[in-house]
């Protein structure tokens, strides 16, 4: 028997991309988050950011390094296998939300479980797009909603089904401050009511207050890390990084 098991745990994960110009997009990364915890990944543009959620979920493959999630390791190298490995148990929102344009609001949030052959609690999803904002678009397609409406179904689209790991890069880019806040407590209840654990990319301080946890990324390295984040903290932390008073 083993202790409890993380969620997610990354053993010296390193990912690079190009033949001709290499640039190595995460290097030598570990990291390992318990079951419900949520934890923010803040760091400039270019850091490696989205690649480290897509090498942790398995859409991509590493180079070197183990990939464990809930203690099973995953491997990208099948992509039918690990396509099975997620679904049900990995969410994830995308920085380019990937909806698909033919199908309604209603049709893309309920695609996953259709997926996946489970079913799907349909007052929930239901409450999920009430709660985003979105109760009254159902039969609109992706095309006919803006940014912000598109982020917010792909977000409802990724927690309907509850699944135990929700990867979720930019979760609220294209959103105002009050729909923000909205979907960062939707995470933060998904946390602490379903014990889901939630990975979120964010360039802003104030949601990733929402987290328990800021991983600091630059140049493929976790070079920082802060627990219990406040706002004003991040943001001082971040901008200590911009005028290099941080040795990163
Ligand atoms: N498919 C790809 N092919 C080649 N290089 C890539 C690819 N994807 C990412 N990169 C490179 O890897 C590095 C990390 O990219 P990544 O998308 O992870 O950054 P990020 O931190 O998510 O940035 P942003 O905040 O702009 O979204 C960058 O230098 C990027 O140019
Ligand atoms: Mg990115």
């Amino acid at each position: 028997m083993t202790a409890m098991e993380d969620a997610l745990r990354l053993e010296s994960v390193s990912k690079t991309y190009g033949d001709r110009v290499r640039v190595a997009a995460l290097e030598n990364v570990s990291l390992s988050l318990p079951y419900g915890s949520f934890t923010a990944v803040m760091g400039p543009s270019g850091s490696g950011k989205s690649t480290l959620l897509n090498t942790a979920s398995g859409l991509e493959r590493a180079d070197t390094g183990r990939i464990l999630v809930g203690g099973q390791e995953l491997d990208a190298s099948d992509e039918t296998a690990a396509t099975r490995f997620r679904r049900g148990r990995i969410g994830f929102v995308f920085q380019s939300f990937n909806l698909l344009p033919t199908l309604t609001v209603w049709q893309n949030v309920l695609l996953p479980a259709r997926i996946a052959g489970t079913s799907v609690d349909k007052r929930h999803a239901r409450r999920l797009l009430d709660r985003v904002g979105l109760g009254d678009r159902l039969e609109q397609r992706p095309a006919e909603l803006s940014g912000g409406q598109q982020q917010r179904v792909a977000i409802a689209r990724a927690i309907v089904t509850r699944p135990a790991l929700l990867f979720a890069d930019e979760p609220t880019g294209a959103l105002d401050s009050a729909r923000a806040a909205e979907v960062l407590m939707l995470l933060g209840e998904s946390v602490r009511e379903y014990g889901q654990t939630v990975v979120m990319v964010t360039h802003d301080p104030v949601a990733a207050a929402y987290a328990d946890r800021v991983l600091f990324l630059a140049d493929g390295r976790i070079v920082d890390e802060m627990r219990a984040p406040e706002t004003a903290g991040v943001a001082a932390r971040m901008a200590a990084f911009r005028t290099g008073k941080v040795a990163a």
